[in-house]
């Protein structure tokens, strides 16, 4: 919880300086917020959460290094000291994280692994392009492609592709490989690589999406169902991202711009995280997080309200729509945040101990990753 919590401050941080960059009041008023808005919540929120995600399955006490080093970057980045500070510190957290990926090698390689491995390594590329004061613009396809490929990586991990044959998890580690190269590609010859980089961030996706397993669980009930709608969503934004890029080449600024990043980060990112959290955060805690109905309602808002700024306010220019639709992001966010503690702190429902006590009497699980009582990675066993 300790080490979950500078994540937890970099988040609110990064959604007080989103209203600031869309120009509305904001609690927190500093100079310093909209300009560390994007690498504040990449590398200090999602990038804090994966690395203690990680360094929990690999259960030695050095690797909460890697969370201990991006939450306190986060943390100075927010503070009055240097700038170069925070980054440099985030530097060495997703360092410690490449440590943390090298150790959970050594116990099982794999191709799901390797994605994530990928993805840690664009996150150390990302935090030093940051660091050396490169235009945040340039170090975005790296933070991209730290979180596709490591959600990506999660994903076949998750979802116990294995089953599904060797053929499959070469196929999705090879587009892995493509969008990886494309992401370095595009610091190098950004006109080139960033239509190269949309197509393999197509190819990555389409392949996800007829693999992955949210396509059946979709017709099922409960916790399946909720994180089928939320991943299916997700992967709907991916094709928006990667058919900009296709589409439009390097966007670095205006309308195009927005519209690329919260397709990936909030689209793709938040609704990957709304979708795992009752799975994988009961596991990092130690708390129950169990799922109810009512998560469907920030869902349905972020992804309504994303469609409104995205579509409306991006493409069709409409300055309201931009607003009104990145303060209900804002809103979708932290209504999930609410309904995670509200329902940590309830517990698991009467209900659902009762289904729970006859399936164990019956059969045991569906064999689906959502039917586990709490995310227990490969890795760990
Ligand atoms: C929750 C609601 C959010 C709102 C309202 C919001 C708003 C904004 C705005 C207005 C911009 C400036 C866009 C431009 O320059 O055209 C921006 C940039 C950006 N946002 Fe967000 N954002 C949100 C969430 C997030 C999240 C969750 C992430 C990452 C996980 C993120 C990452 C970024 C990045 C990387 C940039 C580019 C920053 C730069 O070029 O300096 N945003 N955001």
């Amino acid at each position: 919880m300790a080490l979950l919590l500078p994540g937890g401050i970099a988040l609110l941080a990064g959604l007080d300086a989103a209203l600031l960059l869309l120009g509305l009041p904001a609690p927190l008023t500093t100079d310093r917020l909209p300009q560390v808005h994007g690498g504040l919540l990449v590398l200090g929120f999602v990038g804090t959460v994966i690395a203690l995600e990680r360094s929990v399955a690999l259960r030695r006490p050095w690797g909460h290094l890697a969370p201990g080093g991006l939450g306190l970057g986060a943390l100075l980045v927010l503070s009055p000291a240097p700038l170069a500070l925070g980054q440099g510190v985030l530097v060495a957290g997703t360092l410690a994280l490449l440590g943390v990926y090298a150790a959970l090698w050594q116990r099982q390689a794999s191709a799901w692994l390797a994605l994530q491995v990928l993805g840690a390594v664009l996150a150390a590329g990302s935090a030093l392009l940051w660091w050396s004061g490169a235009p945040v613009a340039t170090a975005l396809p790296w933070f991209a492609g730290f979180l596709v490929l490591t959600i990506a990586g999660e994903r076949l991990e998750l979802a116990r592709v294995g089953m599904l044959g060797d053929g499959v998890e070469r196929g999705v580690l090879l587009l892995g490989v493509g969008l990886f190269a494309a992401v370095v590609a595009t610091t190098l010859w950004p006109p080139v690589a960033h239509p190269v980089l949309g197509a393999a961030l197509l190819g990555l996706v389409g392949t996800l999406l007829v693999h992955d397993v949210a396509r059946r669980t979709i017709r099922s009930t409960g916790l399946p169902r909720y994180m089928a709608w939320c991943l299916l969503a997700g992967y709907g934004w991916l094709l928006v991202a990667g058919g900009t890029w296709l589409l439009l080449g390097s966007v670095t600024a205006g309308p195009a711009y927005d519209a690329v990043v919260h397709a990936v980060f909030l689209g793709f990112t938040l609704s990957m995280i709304m979708a795992h959290a009752p799975v994988i955060l009961p596991a990092v805690l130690t708390r129950p997080l169990p799922y109810r109905p009512v998560l469907y309602v920030p869902v349905a808002l972020l992804h309504a309200s994303l469609l409104l700024r995205i579509a409306v306010g991006d493409l069709h220019g409409q300055a309201w729509a931009l607003q009104v639709g990145g303060a209900l992001n804002i809103a979708a966010v932290l209504l999930f945040l609410l309904l995670a503690v509200w329902s940590s702190v309830r517990g698991v429902p009467a209900a659902a101990n009762r289904k729970a006590a006859r399936t164990e009497r019956t059969e045991g699980t569906d064999g689906t990753e959502s039917a586990a009582p709490h995310h227990e990675p490969e890795v760990v066993r």
